[in-house]
Parts: C-alpha cells; structure tokens; sequence
C-alpha cells in the first residue's frame, strides 16, 4: 500500500476534528467583496474572525437562514474557527505512454470511439497551466487573490456568474446551460441531456458538447455552467431532464463525452451538481444522506468521469450530503474529489450555496455569484476570506490553492490566447452589449440527429413508419407550435424543461411544421385539432383518419418556478392536461392511434398501453430546435428509430425504489435517506422481482437484430500499468488510499475484450444499442444486473457486423468501505450481453 501523503494525513485529522464539532459558525462581517478595498483592520488573533471589519462592511446578522442550516438531525457539523495548515494535492503523475495513455491537451481530446480503449492524460497539460498561474498569482496581493476566488455578486456582470479582472487576468464570464447558451439571442437549443442519453451514443454525445463549446466560445463564455450529471433518483426529481438518466455507468459516459467535446470547442465545463441533488423540493434544506459505496458506486460516478474528461471545474450543489451542506463538505470536495479522484480544477458553488467562510478549508476554490444570498451584497469570501487569511485561520497555502486552481483552468484551455470577451448580457437582453453574435453555424444539423437517435420506440403494431398515408390527424397541443416561450404551462410542442438548464429558442420546429412539409411531398390530407381539453372535439376529429397522431407532454423544471402547483419537481407521473383522457378519447374513435410522448422523464402509461387501438407509442423526449423535424423523422422512417431509454417505465408510481419527500416546515432541514442504497432504478425492479411496463434499455427498431459468438479475452497491461497494482487487483487487494487513486491508469486501462457479432435480420437498415451488464458473485451484495458497457452499431439487412465491448479493473470492481478502496469481489463474475436490461442474448463469464 503506497503511504498517504501529508496532505492527506491532514486531512483526515481536521475531518475528524470537525466531525467530532459542535462549534456553530461564527457571526462574521462581510463587506464589499470583489473589490480591492484595503484591509484596514489586519489582526492576528483568531477571535478577530468573528469582529466587525472596516472597508464597505455589511453586517450579516445571525438570522433565520444561518442559523437553521445547522440545525440537521445530528446537531450541527461545520468547521471550528482554528488554524487550518494546508498543503497542495500533489498532482498525480504517471508518465503517459502513448497511444492508450496520452499527453492530452483538452483543445485536441482522443477521437471518439463507440467503444474507448484510449485513456487521456491531462496531467502534462494541468502541470503547464500551473506554472503559468503560479507564476501570475506570484507577486498578487492577498486581496487579489481573494478577488480571484469571489465573484461579483448577482447581477452585476454580464454573465449569471462573474469574477472580476485582477492583474493580467481578465476574470471569467460563466454562463448556463448544459443545453446551450442561456439568456442570449443567436444561438442553437440543443437536445436536453435525457434526450442525448437515450441515444446511447458517444459520438453524438461529443458531437453535441463540441457544439454547445463552440457557441459558448463565440459568446465569449469561459465557464460553461454544465454538463448537469445528477442521478435521477427519483422518477418525479424536477431536473432529471437536464442530465443523463438514472444509470451511473450511462450517465458517467455520456458526461464523459459531453466533457471532452464542450472543452475541444474551447469552454471550460463544469460538472454539476456535486452531488446528491435529486429533487427540488427544500433542494436548499435536506439532506441527503448516503452510505460511502452508494456514494461511490452510484453518485460519484459520472463526477468521477468528469475528471477523467479533464473537466475544468465541479459545481458543489445546494443539499446537505450526510448532514454537511455541500459546498462546506470535507469528505466529498477535499477527500473524494481532490484526493480520490485528483481533480486539478477548481470547484465553484452552486448560486449562493457556500455556507461559511470555512468552506475554503474543507475544499471549496471559488463562490459564486459571490453573495451570501442572491443580490445581498454580503459574501463569505471577499473580506471575509481576506480576513481570515489575515489572522492565519486560513493558510496563505491554501489561498495561493485556490487562486491557483482558478486561473490554471483558465491557461489549460488557453483561453490567454485571444479568447473573446463576453457579449452576452444575461439581465438585459437588448443591452448593446449583447452584440447579437450569431453562435449557431449549423448546429441544427446534430439538434436534429440527436433528437432522432434520442427518440425510443416503445410499441409498434405495423403501424410505422408511415407510409404515404391518405389522411392523418394531429391530435394534442404537443403537436403545435407554442403560444410561449419555455418556462411556464407548455403551450406547444415541449423541447425543454424550465429554470437555469435552458436557453432561448431562436426557432422551433412543431411537428405540426414538420408534418405540414412531409404531406405535401405524400400528397396527404392532414387535419389538425389542438385543443386538449374538448375530448368529444377530439374523438370526433379522428373518425375516419387513416392514421391519428396524439401528442401528450409532461413538464418539470427548476424550483424556483412553480408551474401548475408543480413546484420544480413533478406532482405525479402522468402526462400534463389530462393527456392519458386524451388518448383514449382518440383511441376510442380510431384503431390506428399513435402516440408520441414529450416528457422530461417517465409516465405511468398504464391507461392506454394496452389498447389495442394504440398501434404505436413515441417516447420523443425533449429534441430542441429540431423537435418536430425528429419526430417526423422517425414517424417516416428517415431515420430507424434506435434510441434506448436511460430510465425504466414503472406500471405504478410505487413500484420505485424512492419517492419524492415533500413536508417539512421554512425551518426543517428534510432527511433523504437513500434506503435503497445500490438499488436505483432497474437495479432495484431486478432485485425484488418487480415487472416493468418497459425496462432500462429498451427500445425498439424498425428492423430486427440477432447476437451471435460471444467470446471474451484478456488483454495484457501496457507497460505503463503499475504492474504491482494489478497485481494486488487481481489477488483481491483493494486500490492504495492515495491522491488519484480512483482514476489511476491500471484501473481504468482496457482489461478484457468482449466480442460478439451483431446481424441485421429485418428489412430494413439500421442502428442497434449492445448493453453488456455484469452480474455478481451473490456475496459481494450487488445488484442482479449492472450495466458496465455499450456500443452503437449500425447493420445493412442481412448482414452481419463484429462488435467489441472493453472492460476494464473498475468496471468490475465493487468499492470496499473497510479498505476505503475498489476491489474485486470474491468468486466468479458473469455478463450478459443483450439489447435491454432483461432482454439477454448471450451469456458469458469473466476468466478468472
Ligand atoms: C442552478 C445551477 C445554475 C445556477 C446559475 C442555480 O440555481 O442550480 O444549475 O448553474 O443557478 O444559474
């Protein structure tokens, strides 16, 4: 076992000192915080801390909002006011060898691969960035460097977050979302992130982020505020749409990829929301509380792959984990983040979710947008950090630290050399600032592939693809064109949910639109009806129709808007405007009702799937610009539909393994307990026995696809592989307690091919999505099936195509608590390689 660094020994005694606490927070001063006003009162003693200083000072009184957050089930778990020595995370260092473990600049990522055998290392070019940013910070002024780390305040910059230029450094503009660039004119809506999820594809994945990267440059945003890679815990969770569904493995690949292509287009990413955000409601007061394997196995994952992305900055989210807030959280930012996984980067924190000046001592780099609350012109960094520095509770280090990490991410995606500056003007749109810089390109070219890839077939009764259809009806205002923009009660088509993960549409297509332009070129009649209310209207319409098309929505967003008593987070799980009336209405009328669905996540279907007037179901997701280019795209045929779907359609709500928690008073801080623990999703309808409507994974094609010869073969390590490591892997060692101990090279380089063939045996070209999942040995306590692989192929009718699948050491490793390590479990670990969750086709077994 390699011996911990001093740093880490550190750590985990003022971990433990601060666990052991029942010091409150002291009541601080703040004052003008993103200024370089001179600290006049310069103290040393350490009870100066909580004294008033001179400058622009705003008292922040001990109110409501302080205090309660301490009030957790366990009593109150913030730091003590002490002296905090700190010394930097060594930069994990291997030499890279290539071509499976590169030099990697984050401009010039690793090409795409469906199946990525290439480990990047960005260790060579993190290395670089922090001379450059030592260098610079190097003759900068306490003052300064707090400068670096505060933003601005809300409103007073022309992103949603801004710091300001101090020295050479310009300051950075960050800017939402993880779908496009937000509050401004000009550019592209791209596919939320449940809809590139359920394409399953990793080119599509990357094609995307380097887009969304390549408008946020030209905007002159530094810091993209996204991916968003929280889990989907919970089915009704209001911003599961903005992320990659409810599978760690599907998510970390798709924030993977999404990571590399937004910094190749030159945008520093962020990964958020670090971590255990699921659900809306009292986002800001709850905690989640998670044991360390979930939080390892589960939620920690996608961040994991975050930084194996070389991402460039993590977001700490509004929660408490495990009864600390987030943002003031040892365990998950110094701990896991910086010392497991070695990340380089700096960790900024959700929009006024830092806690406590103290914060800076347990791993947070940089507030934003600098308030305590939004517009309150007080912060805990600003004066406050400076004072504390001042009088030694902080370390100058860890100062130095954070400023460091801040302005190295900003050399490491060479944004000192001629980067734009913002043009965005987030609170006043038509501001002249806002130089209408036309962002798009064409971009609507991957909008609309996405949509299509993205879209799942769910049921299908011969009665697509259409095919010149005599007459058709439209039914539902899904199929229109919207009365409003996005944001409040969908008017029309529903291409993306609300709150900060959106964008401005420049357009949007309807499927009405797209629909319109297809008849024309059939020579099909098509009658439209669009209101959802008047069901007799409706029934009526289709009498007759050779084909009716019903669309039904449902919608979710962030919290702070409340839309039709939804407030964030979904009230149930059944489509918006009495959709599921709508479509029996229809059905009853017309034996050939398709449906198509636009939902941020699933619906209970049970209604109406079984009738056997509903010869089809759509599950279209939210497409973007493009939405109902994609959706005609798939109802024709243009494209054979071979999306999956990253989350499971449960019959009942309660079928679920968690459930929204609502309740709770202004001061209640809610306990989420994830009781469920590995058991999320498909993991958990496998576990106990639970029939879904449709599994994890599933999705249907146009054509038909058979898998055939499996075989699996070991790869031998590449001699960069830490030989001893392997070694102590494979005799059921767990991984060393070291800096990058979590994504190390050996653990992540290929280990095991798994080969099988894939033939087209329909009608029809195609693309198919082969899930490989593990199974188990019964001891290690795992779920029956995990999903640790998937590829994308694509076959011409009757012919065959070799497909190869790679695992690695990780994959197959479960984390051991005790040891604080990965580890592979005792026995004998089997696989399944299928086209869903439970639709196996082979069978095979790792060689031991
Ligand atoms: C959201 C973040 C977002 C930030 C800035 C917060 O309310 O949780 O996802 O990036 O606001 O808009």
């Amino acid at each position: 076992m390699a011996p911990r660094s001093l740093s880490f020994v550190l750590l985990l005694v003022s971990y433990a000192v601060a666990s052991s606490s029942s010091a409150t927070v002291p009541t601080v001063s703040a004052s003008a915080f993103s200024s370089s006003t001179p600290v006049t009162s310069s103290t040393s003693s350490l009870s100066s801390a909580s004294t008033s200083t001179s400058g622009i000072a705003t008292s922040v009184s001990t109110s409501s909002s302080m205090t309660s957050y301490l009030a957790t089930e366990t009593g109150p778990l913030t730091l003590p006011i002490s002296h905090y020595s700190f010394t930097p995370f060594p930069t994990p260092t291997l030499a890279p060898e290539p071509p499976g473990f590169p030099a990697t600049d984050p401009l010039y990522p690793p090409p795409v691969s469906a199946d990525p055998v290439i480990v990047p290392d960005f260790a060579p070019a993190w290395a670089v960035a922090y001379t450059k940013a030592t260098s610079m910070i190097s003759n900068f002024t306490i003052e300064q460097k707090v400068n670096i780390t505060t933003g601005v305040g809300w409103t007073n910059g022309l992103c949603v977050g801004n710091t300001p230029p101090v020295g050479d450094f310009p300051g950075l503009c960050l800017q939402d979302s993880p779908l496009g660039v937000r509050d401004t004119d000009f550019v592209t809506s791209f596919p939320a992130g449940i809809t590139t999820a359920s394409t399953w594809n990793r080119a599509l994945m990357r094609a995307r982020g380097l887009a969304i990267g390549q408008e946020n440059r030209m905007k002159g945003v530094n810091v993209a505020l996204g991916p968003m890679m929280n889990m989907g815990r919970i089915a009704q969770g209001g911003r599961n749409w903005e992320g990659f569904g409810a599978d760690p493995f599907l998510s970390g690949e798709a924030a993977y990829e999404t990571i590399l292509g937004l910094q190749s287009g030159g945008v520093q990413a962020t990964a958020k929301h670090y971590m255990n955000n699921e659900q809306e409601w009292k986002r800001t007061q709850e905690s989640s509380n998670v044991d360390d394997r979930t939080e390892h196995e589960i939620y920690a994952q996608p961040f994991m792959r975050a930084v194996m992305a070389g991402v460039s900055s993590v977001m700490c989210s509004y929660n408490l984990v495990n009864d600390t807030y987030a943002c003031n959280n040892n365990k998950t930012l110094n701990d896991m983040m910086k010392r497991e996984f070695g990340f380089q980067g700096f960790i900024q924190s959700d929009w006024s979710a830092t806690m406590s000046t103290l914060s800076a001592v347990a791993g947070l780099d940089m507030t934003m947008p600098g308030d305590i609350t939004l517009g309150s012109g007080t912060s805990y960094y600003g004066q406050n950090l400076t004072d504390f520095v001042m009088n030694g509770t902080i370390s100058v280090q860890r100062l130095d630290d954070m400023a460091t990490r801040i302005i190295a991410a900003w050399y490491y995606l060479h944004q000192d050399e001629g980067y734009p500056n913002a043009t965005v003007s987030s609170f006043d749109l038509y501001n002249p600032i806002n130089q209408e810089v036309n962002a798009q390109s064409d971009h609507y070219l991957i909008v609309r592939e996405i949509g299509a890839a993205g879209t799942v077939l769910l049921k299908n009764e011969g009665a697509l693809p259409l095919d010149k259809p005599k007459s058709i009806v439209l039914v539902g205002s899904d199929a229109a064109p919207p009365v409003s923009d996005q944001g409040g009660d969908p008017s029309g088509i529903l291409a993306m949910g609300w709150g900060s993960g959106t964008d401005n549409f420049t357009y949007l297509v309807s499927p009405y639109e797209a629909i319109q332009a297809r008849a024309r070129v059939d020579q099909t009649s098509v009658f439209w009806n669009f209101d959802d209310w008047d069901l007799a209207s409706a029934g009526n319409s289709v009498i007759g129709m050779e084909a009716a098309i019903v669309f039904v929505n449902s919608d979710s967003g962030e919290g702070y808007i409340t839309v039709d008593g939804n407030a964030g987070d979904r009230q149930n799980l059944s489509a918006w405007h009495q959709g599921d009336q709508l479509i029996l209405a229809v059905a009853a009328q017309n034996n050939n009702t398709i449906v198509v669905t636009n939902s941020v996540g699933p619906l209970i279907i049970e209604p109406w799937v079984d009738n056997p007037n509903v010869t089809a179901i759509v599950w279209a997701n939210l497409g973007g610009n493009e939405a109902g280019n994609a959706i005609a795209d798939i109802l024709y045929g243009a494209w054979n539909p071979s999306g999956k779907l990253p989350y499971t359609i449960a019959k009942s709500p309660t079928d679920y393994p968690a459930q929204l928690v609502t309740g709770g008073t202004a001061a209640d801080i809610l306990s989420i307990n994830y009781t469920e623990d590995l058991f999320i999703d498909y993991r958990w309808f496998d576990a106990q026995n639970i029939t879904p409507r449709y599994e994890f994974g599933f999705g249907l094609s146009y054509t038909t696809f058979e898998y055939s010869d499996l075989a699996i073969t070991e790869i031998s390590p590449a001699d960069s592989a830490q030989m001893d490591l392997v070694q102590n892997w494979e005799d059921g060692g767990a991984t060393p307690i070291a800096e990058g101990s979590t994504t190390a090279l050996w653990l992540h380089m290929p280990a095991y091919t798994v080969t099988f063939n894939v033939e087209n045996t329909g009608t029809l070209y195609g693309g198919e999505i082969p899930q490989l999942y593990i199974h188990h040995p019964p001891s290690a306590g795992e779920p029956p099936s995990i999903l640790k692989g998937f590829t994308n192929v694509e076959v011409s009718p009757g012919q065959t195509t070799s497909v190869s699948i790679t695992l690695s050491r990780y994959d197959l490793s479960i984390w051991d608590v005790v040891r604080q390590g990965w580890a592979k479990p005792e026995g004998t670990i089997t696989f399944s390689v299928g086209a869903s969750s439970r639709d196996f086709r082979l069978n095979g077994t790792i060689p031991s």
